[in-house]
């Protein structure tokens, strides 16, 4: 196995000032999405704000205004700019992006958490999933995993299943996310570990041996009711991960 996660990473209280992730580095920001103050929330786009309005469940609404209110005040922090003029631009399947700045950024929300990578080299994709052992999760994985992982998911003791299979939701969603494609990409394209307690790791990618892949896979710990994963360039060696308390 290859390209294998040995890094611990732990979580540290946010700086007062948003560090700037140099070359070999992603930073990771956490926060609980009920402690992103909604109080200016003018500063979203009108693209923002009509999206946030055709949402009709309240709570998903909600989640996607303090989503985008987090992801715009902390690259606001990072690039020392106010969070309102960041005009986003949007790639073919909806990953936002920044034209005009030196930073790859993702977000992704779930279960009331928010987690956002802020990389100088990217493309970067996160994904963090709150468990959820009440869906028929044997069945999920024989449609969207590859043979590889659907196997490895069988082999797991079933008090391991739901982390098993979370582990290998979150690590295939990171990578479509870093590609930018979405579920438009096949999710049996290519194969990641599963096992939790094992490194997390490119297994293949493309029919081809992950040995030689520009991709680095990292697992998350968001605590026990979550599963997470990061997707960046090779070259990053170190993730700097933060919590929020509110924002
Ligand atoms: C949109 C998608 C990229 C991620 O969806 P998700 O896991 O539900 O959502 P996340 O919270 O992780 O990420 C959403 C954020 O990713 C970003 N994003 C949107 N499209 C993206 C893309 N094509 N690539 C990368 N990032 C994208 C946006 O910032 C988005 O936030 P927004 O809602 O404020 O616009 C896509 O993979 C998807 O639709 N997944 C569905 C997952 C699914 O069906 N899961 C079933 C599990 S059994």
């Amino acid at each position: 196995m290859s390209f294998a996660n040995r890094f611990k990473q732990g979580w540290r209280p946010a700086p007062l000032e948003a560090p700037t992730p140099s070359a070999n580095e992603v930073v990771v920001w956490r926060v609980a999405l009920e402690t992103v103050s909604v109080k200016d929330a003018t500063v979203l786009a009108v693209d923002e704000r009509e999206r946030a309005e055709r949402l009709k469940i309240p709570a998903v609404r909600l989640a996607f205004i303090q989503g985008r209110l987090f992801l715009r005040r902390m690259l606001g922090r990072t690039l020392g700019r106010d969070p309102g003029s960041l005009q986003f631009a949007s790639e073919g399947n909806g990953k936002p992006t920044l034209p005009a700045a030196p930073l790859a950024f993702n977000l992704s929300h779930s279960g009331g958490v928010a987690a956002l990578a802020i990389a100088k080299v990217g493309p970067v994709g996160i994904d963090v999933e709150e468990l959820r052992g009440d869906r028929d999760l044997v069945g999920l994985a024989s449609r969207y995993f590859a043979p590889l992982e659907y196997a490895a998911l069988l082999r797991l003791p079933s008090a391991q299943r739901t982390l098993g299979f979370y582990s290998c939701w979150t690590r295939k969603e990171a990578f479509i996310k870093a590609l930018g494609e979405g579920l438009s990409h096949p999710l049996d394209a290519f194969e990641v570990s599963l096992d939790p307690s094992a490194p997390a790791a490119f297994l293949s990618i493309g029919g081809k041996q992950a040995d030689d892949s520009p991709w680095r896979l990292f697992s998350i710990d968001f605590g026990e009711r979550y599963a997470g994963a990061l997707v960046a360039p090779r070259q990053v060696e170190r993730l700097s991960c933060f919590t929020l308390e509110t924002i």
